[in-house]
């Protein structure tokens, strides 16, 4: 009993000591509103901990893909699916088929595993095909097609098709899937592509480079916006802690 008072009076005497000290932190203490309970969704770390998507993350990189999901998941209503092919199913693919790939090509292969909207795997047994994907408002469909049995689901772009099996998360805003194939989409590997198959891609037309550009816009500034107050109420916090102890011991 009078221990816990004793604390209780440090404890009042430290936070007094603090705000004495600290008038910057007196400003902000009483006011700060409590850290909103879930960061921003991060993708790359979902991913990075299954430990099997390198080439994936690699590619979310590189395209910038990461960075426009993340701000746009931030904004969506809709919530987003993302299909990740494994280093294995990246691993099978011909020879060259990724390197052939111009810049912009790279951008509409990864944002063919990715639709604005949120499914679970039940909403994906109900889904009317094509579905669109996050490349779908550039030329052609670049649609997905989903087929189900028995709450098996599958995916196919026309010219390959494959199981949906390992959800890595399935709660809104994000779902996120393994696949064991990477989704080849008829408009970059079909027939109707320019030159078929793993066959060295076109340059990028100079109307097509601009899509990198502008998708890259949106995100950086918008990314670093939140770290600047939490990191001066995670200071205030340390110093109080710091002084409270310091009070405990004397
Ligand atoms: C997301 O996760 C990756 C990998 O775990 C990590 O390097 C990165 O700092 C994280 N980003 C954010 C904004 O937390
Ligand atoms: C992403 O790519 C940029 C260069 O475009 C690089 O500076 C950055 O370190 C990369 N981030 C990760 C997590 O790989
Ligand atoms: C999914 O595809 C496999 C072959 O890849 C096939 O055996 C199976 O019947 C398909 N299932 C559905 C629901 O379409
Ligand atoms: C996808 O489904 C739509 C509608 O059922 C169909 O018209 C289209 O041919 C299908 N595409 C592929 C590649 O299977
Ligand atoms: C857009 O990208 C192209 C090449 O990818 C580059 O030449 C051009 O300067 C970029 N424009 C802007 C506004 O960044
Ligand atoms: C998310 O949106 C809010 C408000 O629209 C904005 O303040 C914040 O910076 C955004 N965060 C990211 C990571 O885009």
């Amino acid at each position: 009993m009078a221990s816990a008072t004793l604390s209780l009076l440090l404890l009042t005497l430290n936070i007094q000591l603090l705000l004495l000290l600290s008038p910057q932190t007196k400003a902000q203490t009483p006011s700060a509103p409590a850290p909103s309970p879930a960061g921003p969704v991060n993708l790359t770390g979902i991913l990075d901990k299954n430990g099997q998507y390198t080439t994936f993350i690699r590619l979310l990189n590189e395209t910038q893909q990461d960075t426009q999901i993340e701000s746009q998941l931030n904004s969506s209503t809709e919530g987003m699916t993302v299909f990740a092919p494994t280093d294995n199913a990246f691993n099978n693919l011909k020879t060259g088929a990724l390197n052939n790939l111009s810049p912009q090509q790279k951008v509409e292969l990864v944002q063919y595993h990715v639709t604005p909207k949120y499914y679970s795997l039940s909403d994906l047994t109900t889904v009317s095909n094509p579905v669109p994907t996050q490349a779908s408002d550039s030329d052609g469909v670049w649609g997905l097609n989903f087929s189900s049995k028995a709450n098996q689901v599958n995916v196919s772009t026309g010219i390959v098709t494959t199981q949906i099996n390992n959800p890595l998360r399935q709660q809104f805003p994000l779902a996120v899937y393994q696949l064991d194939v990477v989704l080849l989409p008829e408009e970059l590997f079909g027939a109707k592509a320019p030159g078929s198959a793993p066959s060295p891609a076109k340059t990028p037309s100079s109307s097509s480079s601009t899509k990198t550009n502008s998708t890259a816009a949106a995100s950086p500034t918008s990314a670093k916006a939140g770290a600047g107050g939490r990191n001066a109420v995670g200071w205030g916090l340390a110093l109080a802690l710091g002084l409270f102890c310091m009070g405990a011991l004397s």
